[in-house]
C-alpha cells in the first residue's frame, strides 16, 4: 500500500474539482484499512467512497483513505428472496446491472446512480420512487477509533429521506465496509409510478415490464435529463427538495398556481426543488465555468475548470434567488469539504 503525498483528488470526485490531498492511500482489503487507521491513529483522516456526492472547495489537509474494497456474492436464499452482500468499492450501478442479469429485483429502479455501494446508504440514496432503505438488510462498518467491525441493522440506521445515522450520530466514527440487501428471485415488485417510467415503458410499447425493462427505461430518463459525470462534471442532485408546512405551501401555490408537489403527510409538502429554480429562471443559467444544468435545474455543473468556491458560490446564488422568490430555503445535499 502506498501512501501518496500532494495527490490531486480531481479524478476522484465527480464534480472534476481539482484540490489536493495532504496524503492519499487506497485500500483494498478490509486487512489495510484496518493496518492504515492502527499506524495513523494521531492523523487527521478523510474517508473518501466514489466521490459523487461532495464538493471540495479546499484542499485536504488530512490522509484520505479511499475504500476501494471490492467483491459481491450471494450470501442466502429462500424460495422467493436472495440476501446479496456487496463490499463498499463496488460501482453502484455495476453492481445493479449485475443483480439485473441474475434476475434479482429489487434495485432496478435505482438503476445509474452515480457512487459506490459503500456511500449509499449514508445518504439513503433514491430515485423513481425506490430508495436504499426497501432493500437495505445491514451493513458491516469499522470503527476508525478501534478498528472493530459493527453490524448496523436497518432500524439502527435511521433511514429518511436522503438521511441516516452515517450522516448523525455515526459521523466520522464508522467506515462502511459492505453492505447487505434482499432481493426478489421471483414475483418481482415491478414500481412504475414515477410519471416518467410509464411514459417511457409506453414509447416503447412496453405493457409488462421486466426488471430489465425497468432499468433501461431509467437509465433513458436518467441519459437524457442527467448530465454524464464523466462527460459534465457534476454531483447529481446538489440540493434537497424541500419539505415545507402545508400552510406555507398553500401560499406558494396561491401565487405559483403550477408549482409541483408531492404528499408527504397531512401536515407536510414536498416540492421539487428543480421546479422552484427552473420557474427563478435559473436554469441553464452559467457563471464563469460554474453552472445549472439545461435540463435539470436541480444539478450544478462544472463545465471544465471551475473551482469547488466557484460552485459554492453559484449554490449559494441559487438558494438565495429561490428564496427571495418563493420564500423556501433549500439546503444542500451534496458535502460541502
Ligand atoms: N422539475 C422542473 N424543472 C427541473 C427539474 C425538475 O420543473 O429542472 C420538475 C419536474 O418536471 C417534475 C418534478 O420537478 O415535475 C420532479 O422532477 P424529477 O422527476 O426530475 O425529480 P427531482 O425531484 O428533481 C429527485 C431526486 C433525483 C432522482 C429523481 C427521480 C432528490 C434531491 N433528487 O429529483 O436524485 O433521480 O428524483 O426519482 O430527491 C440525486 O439524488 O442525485 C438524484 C439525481
Amino acid at each position: 500500500m502506498q501512501i501518496h503525498q500532494n495527490f490531486s483528488l480531481k479524478n476522484y470526485n465527480t464534480f472534476g474539482i481539482e484540490a489536493k490531498a495532504k496524503q492519499f492511500v487506497a485500500v483494498h482489503t478490509l486487512d489495510q484499512l484496518k493496518s492504515v487507521l492502527e499506524h495513523h491513529k494521531n492523523d487527521k483522516k478523510f474517508i473518501l467512497g466514489g466521490g459523487s456526492n461532495m464538493l471540495l472547495t479546499q484542499d485536504i489537509d488530512a490522509l484520505v483513505i479511499h475504500v476501494d474494497l471490492k467483491g459481491k456474492k450471494v450470501l442466502k436464499e429462500d424460495e422467493n428472496f436472495v440476501w446479496v452482500e456487496s463490499n463498499a468499492g463496488e460501482n453502484w450501478h455495476e453492481f445493479v446491472l449485475w443483480t439485473i442479469e441474475q434476475d434479482f429485483g429489487g434495485l432496478e429502479n435505482m438503476s445509474l446512480i452515480p457512487g459506490n455501494v459503500g456511500t449509499t446508504p449514508v445518504q439513503n440514496i433514491g430515485a423513481y420512487g425506490a430508495e436504499i432503505k426497501d432493500t437495505f438488510v445491514s451493513c458491516d462498518a469499522m470503527n476508525i477509533e478501534t478498528q472493530e467491525m459493527k453490524k448496523f441493522t436497518k432500524s439502527e440506521c435511521n433511514f429518511g429521506y436522503r438521511e441516516s445515522i452515517f450522516k448523525h450520530e455515526a459521523k466520522d466514527k464508522f467506515i462502511i465496509t459492505s453492505v447487505v440487501f434482499k432481493l426478489t428471485k421471483c414475483n418481482h415488485k415491478i414500481s412504475v409510478e414515477y410519471g416518467d417510467i410509464k411514459a417511457e415503458l409506453a414509447k416503447n410499447n412496453i405493457k409488462n415490464p421486466t426488471i430489465k425493462d425497468v432499468s433501461n427505461a431509467v437509465i433513458a430518463i436518467r441519459q437524457s435529463k442527467l448530465p454524464n459525470p464523466k462527460e459534465l462534471g457534476n454531483s447529481g442532485s446538489f440540493f434537497k427538495n424541500p419539505v415545507i408546512s402545508r400552510e406555507e405551501f398553500l401560499k406558494v401555490k396561491e401565487k405559483f398556481p403550477d408549482v409541483k408537489y408531492f404528499e408527504i403527510s397531512e401536515t407536510e409538502v414536498k416540492v421539487p426543488a428543480g421546479w422552484l429554480i427552473e420557474h427563478a429562471g435559473l436554469k441553464g443559467y452559467r457563471n464563469g465555468d460554474a453552472g445549472v444544468h439545461k435540463n435539470q435545474a436541480l444539478v450544478l455543473v462544472n463545465y471544465g475548470n471551475a473551482t469547488g468556491q466557484d460552485i459554492l458560490n453559484l449554490s449559494k446564488y441559487v438558494q438565495k434567488t429561490v428564496f427571495d422568490k418563493y420564500g423556501i430555503a433549500i439546503e444542500a445535499e451534496v458535502n460541502v469539504i
